[in-house]
């Protein structure tokens, strides 16, 4: 079930180094895009293939590369985006730790497609491990001609610079981590302008993910169609012809693999990389089923900012628009399992003290709003609250949802109020009754 394409190469012996990279095919890529492409060639053919942004948003890969105008003189950069503090989501880690040249050889793509000499690549300050690893890709890159002047005797220079985050989540949110690498304290910032005009330091910039960019390289090795023909690609844009018909990277279109990370209490929980579309159950299946006996009550199906989904759609399609459709979203592909013995109110407070904690302050609705709603979903895990506070929850969350700044605000009420509908007796019950349902009969069950 599983396709490596992002992942190709995973397990082969040494495969992060530069060397045992080049001799299973690494860099030819690159050497295709400087050599037979021209830069416009390049950003049609991500275009066209539909490849959609695997940091969260899930915007056209082809369509943001476009916004750039590559010709406009001055300095133009690309940011690697590996910042990932999602909770749940650890596939990015994954991909730098076993595959990081093609995270590079994306990299340096982006770099010839738009016309940007500089590269940063945002890694999250907690990821040691790769740390060290993705400087010394750089540094072999460069040794071997890959990285400076003149890459592989082209007339395209350009340079890669590895910096650290110190583990805010909010750095993760493009527009603060610009601020950050810019050396600001990171906050979002109002958009437009997107970065693809004004993005760091004023210049025109495009901010992908790591598993995005990873996707570049057999994108422009084997060419659109190709990468069309594995998962839930739309067909009205197959049927027509290019320029013709809908745009690719958008609404139904889900072409591709996905490199999804599953957590919960799971038999084999970890990294899969597998073609968009298969149904949930499969990827559950795949992960090796729940644990001990337990059963499947809900799932977090994009990280911890996705909505939760119940039992109606556990046979989802894992495409940016079935999840949609199912009222939450593809996220960063980080899907978390949670079984029948666990606490939703409880696992509602977890998520809500993350938020309150990153919270980056810059705007009150997610500033006030995640304390509050905590210190009340507090009273409920603690068997202190009367039935009215179920209301202020909601009245709060009101308060939070579409009045925020940026996408973490907006992200506080979606594990609160999605398990409010999905089971509002185990609400009720932690206020009637002052303690939680679980284990104490069959009040677990969505209605
Ligand atoms: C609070 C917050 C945290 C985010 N964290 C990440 C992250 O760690 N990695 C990431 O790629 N995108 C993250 N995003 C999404 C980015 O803002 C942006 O959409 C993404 O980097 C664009 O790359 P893509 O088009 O390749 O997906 C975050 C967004 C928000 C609001």
């Amino acid at each position: 079930m599983q396709e490596f394409r992002v992942l190709k190469g995973h397990d082969i012996e040494g495969y992060s180094s530069l060397s045992v990279y080049r001799e299973h095919g690494g860099y030819e890529a690159l050497r295709k895009a400087l050599e037979d492409m021209t830069p416009t060639e390049i950003t049609d053919e991500v275009y066209w293939s539909g490849l959609r942004g695997r940091g969260g948003a899930g915007f056209s890969t082809g369509q943001k590369w476009r916004f750039v105008d590559r010709d406009a003189p001055g300095q133009k950069y690309v940011v690697v985006n590996a910042d990932e503090g999602e909770p749940g989501t650890f596939k990015d880690r994954y991909i730098m730790e076993h595959v990081p040249h093609r995270m590079l050889e994306g990299t340096l793509i982006a770099c010839h497609a738009v016309g940007a000499t500089k590269a940063y690549i945002y890694l999250r300050g907690e990821l040691s491990a790769c740390r060290d690893l993705i400087q010394q890709c750089i540094d072999e890159a460069r040794e071997a001609g890959l990285v400076g002047e003149k890459v592989m005797g082209a007339d395209f220079d350009v340079d890669v610079v590895l910096h650290l985050g110190a583990g805010a989540y909010i750095c993760g949110e493009e527009t603060a981590l610009l601020d950050s690498l810019e050396g600001r304290r990171a906050e979002p910032r109002l958009k437009p302008p997107f970065p693809a005009q004004a993005g760091l330091y004023g210049r025109p910039t495009v901010v992908n993910n790591v598993e995005t960019l990873a996707n570049v390289p057999p994108i422009v090795e084997h060419g659109a169609g190709w990468y069309r023909s594995v998962g839930a690609p739309s067909p009205a844009v197959d049927a027509e012809e290019r320029g013709s018909g809908p745009p690719p990277g958008f609404g139904p279109d889900s072409p591709g693999t996905r490199v999804f990370s599953t957590s919960g209490k799971l038999g084999n929980p970890g990294i899969y990389e597998v073609p968009m579309g298969i149904p949930m159950s499969d990827l559950l299946e795949l992960s090796g089923g729940m644990r001990d006996g337990l059963k499947l009550k809900a799932v977090i199906p994009g990280g911890s900012s996705a909505p939760m989904i119940g039992p109606d759609h556990f046979d989802v399609p894992l495409t940016f628009q079935d999840l949609a459709d199912a009222g939450s979203m593809l996220g960063s592909g980080a899907v978390i399992f949670i079984d029948d013995q666990t606490c939703l109110v409880d696992a509602a407070l977890n998520l809500t003290e993350f938020y309150e904690h990153e919270s980056c302050g810059k705007c009150t609705p997610c500033r006030e709003g995640s304390q509050w709603v905590r210190k009340v979903l507090q009273r409920i895990c603690d068997g202190e609250a009367t039935a009215k506070d179920l209301d202020l929850v909601r009245h709060i969350c009101d308060g939070i949802a579409g009045k925020c700044f940026c996408a973490l605000g907006e992200s506080i009420p979606a594990p609160i109020i999605s398990t409010m509908d999905l089971y509002p007796d185990e609400w009720r019950y932690h206020v009637e009754h002052g303690e939680c349902p679980i284990g104490k009969g069959d009040l677990a069950h969505a209605e």
